[in-house]
């Protein structure tokens, strides 16, 4: 291996092949917007190019300067980051933009060191060498998942990239190669390398600037790096959706659990079940008395409670199931669509508002910040609405 020419080669690669247009790349002008590197590589984190694209642009239209950020309207930055997913980012982010602008205030200028990056929320190790490399243009070196698998399969690392050990080495090895001069150019020469020639499954290696002496190539088979230990299969939990509904406005609270799933974003009371619902039909009384049953963690909000308290028994259809996958469980979502008259809707309004719950009647999730899930139910609910009416004019 042979690592004084693993940057140069991989920056005259990056030069032909490499992406060059990303609207928060700066390494063709003499100055970097730190903000925007920052923003971006906040988005970056778990989420892919083509998607962070229209997101970025959106941000940097409504809030062109941390500063703008970060005395923004929390509902108007969840909104904006509604369907981006892993939502602690936004949280992290809109905290950062607070924490920054003190720092600006304190010492004149962005944080400029990647000790400094990490003080801020949600900016870890590699992504404060990143913001360093690309944003300050400072020396900063970084180690991503994208950079671990290239860096593994080059030098043949085969150890559990879970492990500290291992997470030390590819480290060291991430600094010994990146180089002193240009290190922004390099960390988005390597990223770029690794999300489109070294990827996870289907390695180009006819195309790699670094498979002459790549030891996971010259073994013929790439893809036995990284080494990663199985993960536990993830649990299963099931849900009900209730899509409550008074005068064709649907029912969003807002939800206050503790930096706990989608907490600060709207849905519709989620009603955890026991068990799937087969699609046969249950009664909100079986669901209540279910409850009493759930460990703390699937127990519903006291919103969720002071709503199912304000509901007739009624019996619940749940034609159909969505499966959301999160960090830690699949999430069995039912969509259940409850027409409710004007005294349970004067019910929940009073006992709601009487929690000081966070909430509010409207027919769409315009303007308000819902978890990408809440897309999908008010999505299937139109659907199978619209369903119902062809049946019955078939019927007729
Ligand atoms: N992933 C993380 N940061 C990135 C960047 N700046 N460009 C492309 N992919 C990335």
């Amino acid at each position: 291996m042979n690592h004084h020419t693993f940057a140069p080669r991989l920056l005259t690669w990056f030069e032909a092949h490499g992406r060059h247009n990303l609207p928060w790349q700066y390494h063709h002008n003499a100055t970097a917007n730190i903000y925007a590197v920052w923003l971006s590589e906040i988005m970056l984190q778990q989420t892919q190019v083509a998607t962070v694209l229209k997101y970025f642009e959106k941000f940097m239209k409504k809030f062109d300067t941390v500063e703008q950020l970060a005395v923004a309207d929390w509902n108007e930055v969840a909104t904006l980051w509604a369907g981006l997913g892993y939502y602690a980012r936004a949280r992290n982010l809109h905290k950062g933009a607070k924490q920054v602008v003190d720092f600006i205030e304190k010492t004149g200028d962005f944080p400029q060191t990647t000790d400094d990056w990490q003080s801020i929320s949600g900016v870890g190790r590699s992504t404060a060498g990143a913001i360093v490399a690309m944003g300050v243009r400072g020396r900063g070196v970084i180690c991503d998942g994208n950079v671990k698998r290239v860096l593994t399969r080059w030098a043949g690392i085969d150890g559990d990239i879970s492990k500290s050990a291992t997470d030390k080495e590819l480290w060291k090895l991430a600094d010994t190669l990146t180089p002193i001069q240009d290190s922004g150019k390099y960390a988005q020469a390597i990223m770029d390398l690794g999300a489109t020639i070294c990827t996870r499954t289907r390695p180009n290696c006819t195309l790699c600037p670094l498979s002459a002496d790549c030891t996971a190539h010259q073994e013929g088979c790439p893809t036995a790096y990284p080494v990663k230990a199985k993960k536990v299969s993830k649990p299963h939990r099931h849900s009900l959706a209730l899509a409550i509904c008074h005068d064709g406005q649907f029912l969003w609270i807002k939800r206050n659990n503790n930096g706990g799933i989608w907490d600060g974003l709207y849905a519709f009371p989620l009603i955890m079940t026991n068990h799937q619902s087969n699609q046969s039909p249950i009664s909100l009384d079986q669901v209540k008395n279910a409850h009493e049953m759930t460990d703390n963690t699937q127990a519903p909000s006291l919103a969720e409670r002071q709503v199912l308290d304000g509901l007739p028994n009624l019996t619940l259809n749940t034609p159909t199931t969505i499966k959301h996958t999160l960090t830690h469980f699949h999430w069995h979502l039912s969509p259940v669509l409850i027409d409710v008259d004007e005294t349970s809707y004067n019910q929940i309004n009073q006992s709601l508002k009487a929690i000081h719950a966070d909430f509010i009647w409207q027919k769409d999730h315009e303007n308000l910040g819902v978890p990408k899930a809440m897309e999908k139910i008010l999505h299937q609910l139109l659907h199978d609405a619209k369903k119902d009416i062809s049946s019955t004019h078939t019927a007729d």
